[in-house]
């Protein structure tokens, strides 16, 4: 049935693959789910219902779709299998790093690349890395070296296939501080393919090198916007790193104002007490006369709201400012409440929660800080927890589960994870929009 013509047909199929446990059919389980990940690995429905489906089978699968004879294959799918094979103690990552190297070798780079860096990925979760791990032979650490290597040419090779650097860039989040900080630190320049810059961000932020948060800054001054958000989240990805951003902030190098909303507060939420008070006062965060002035604040867009705002642009202004976080009108994100009943509230009540959220905070909402063993920060409100996890929810609704074991310390903030200094982006006008949009219907 994994070949039926019928995508549903095949879809059925595989969820009941996933509930199949015999012994003698196991290897015939995994070429018909590897034969619809080769054929259907464009479709993302089938390509998650085939990765829920593997269940300690990612080995032999990633293993069947690399050994096929140059076919398409999907990097983006076979880097989520190897994430979740490098998450289960009981994977052989020594055959697989194996495998990973002869793909490299018949010159299928990027699905080398996907494999070596899904695999380090899901290690790093358990926090374990390949360097460090007692019992990886000797051949594996040898082939991972030369991943490493070679993950290390192709990303600084301009004529490469963009594909295969995007995927190079990956593997070196992983690879030693030494050998990555070059390379990746060379990409962070605005005449790069923004996507490779951003990749290279990104690896960048998840080594734990004191190094990191000066090469972030460094990068600032020439940075587009587009970078400079994620160059903010890297700074916020460790609590160590903030002290370097508060003297930039101090210095004058980066302006509050430059930081947005939802991530200044993101940074207070993440930073440990003593660097948040300073870190308040840096970006306008809550002191006795920061109250007095959103008082005044609030007396200001008040007048606004007396005119009558235009909806549509309110319409515009919410999907793009509120709709990561809230949903209303069949459009956004769950992350805080549900707007849908907003138009019963006054229009007073509304513009407190906006403009000062701490103050009318709504219970169930509250941001919580994860510091996880490896030391990177989470936060996020807890969607949900079962025994051995708990699930963050991000702005933009993306969640993430953290296994408890890989946690350090949770923590209820008792702030609001909606954005505090909202009036920086938006005027008492586009206030008086949304405002119309949302009590559409109310008067
Ligand atoms: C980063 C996420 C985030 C963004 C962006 C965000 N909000 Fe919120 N909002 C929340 C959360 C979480 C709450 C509830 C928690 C609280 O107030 O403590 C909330 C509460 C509210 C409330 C009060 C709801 C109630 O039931 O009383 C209103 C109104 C609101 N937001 C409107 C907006 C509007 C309008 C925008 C866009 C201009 C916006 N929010 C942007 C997260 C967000």
């Amino acid at each position: 049935m994994t070949a039926d013509p019928d995508a549903a047909v095949r879809l059925e199929a595989v969820l009941a693959l996933g509930d199949v446990r015999t012994a003698k059919l196991e290897a015939e389980i995994t070429a018909a789910l590897a034969r619809v990940g080769r054929e259907d690995a464009g479709e993302r429905w089938i390509a998650s219902a085939l990765l829920s489906s593997l269940r300690g089978r990612e080995a032999a699968f990633i293993d069947s779709l690399l050994g096929e004879k140059p076919r398409p294959v999907d990097p983006e799918l076979l880097h989520e299998a190897a994430r979740l094979a490098g998450a289960d103690p009981g994977t052989d990552l020594a055959s697989l790093l194996r495998r990973s190297v002869s793909s490299f070798d018949g010159s299928r780079r990027s699905l080398a690349f996907a494999v070596a860096a899904g695999l380090a990925a899901g290690l790093a979760r358990g926090g374990k890395n390949l360097r460090e791990m007692p019992n990886v032979p000797d051949d594996a650490a040898r082939d991972w070296r030369r991943l490493v290597a070679a993950a290390r040419t192709t990303a600084e090779e301009s004529m490469a296939p963009r594909q295969d650097r995007l995927r190079a860039v990956a593997v070196l989040a992983f690879a030693p501080w030494e050998e990555a900080k070059g390379v990746l630190g060379g990409l962070l320049d605005p005449r790069v393919d923004l996507d490779l810059e951003l990749e290279a961000l990104k690896a960048l932020a998840k080594h734990a090198s004191a190094e990191v948060a000066a090469l972030l800054l460094g990068a600032w001054p020439h940075a587009t916007p587009a970078v400079r958000g994620l160059l903010i989240d890297g700074l916020g990805e460790r609590r160590e790193r903030l002290p370097a951003l508060l003297e930039a902030l101090r210095r004058g190098e980066i302006d509050a104002s430059d930081i947005d909303a939802t991530r200044r507060t993101m940074l207070l939420l993440a930073a440990s007490p003593e660097t948040r008070r300073d870190l308040e006062g840096l970006l306008g965060g809550g002191t006795p006369e920061r109250a007095a002035e959103r008082e005044r604040l609030l007396d200001r867009y008040r007048r606004e709201l007396a005119a009558e705002g235009d909806r549509s642009r309110g319409a515009a202004l919410f999907a793009s400012r509120c709709a990561p976080c809230h949903r209303f009108s069949g459009q956004g994100h769950a992350v805080g409440p549900d707007l849908a009943g907003i138009g019963k509230k006054s229009r007073e009540e509304i513009l407190v929660s906006l403009l000062d959220p701490n103050r009318a905070a709504v219970p169930g909402y509250s941001a919580y800080v994860i510091v996880l063993e490896t030391g990177e920060v989470r936060t996020g409100i807890l969607a949900s927890e079962t025994g051995q996890a708990v699930t963050l929810r991000q702005a933009g609704g993306a969640e993430e589960r953290l296994a408890r074991r890989s946690i350090q310390s949770i923590a209820a903030t008792g702030k609001s994870l909606m954005p505090e200094g909202l009036e920086r982006d938006l005027t008492p006008r586009d206030v008086a929009d949304v405002m119309a949009y949302l009590r559409q219907g109310a008067n």
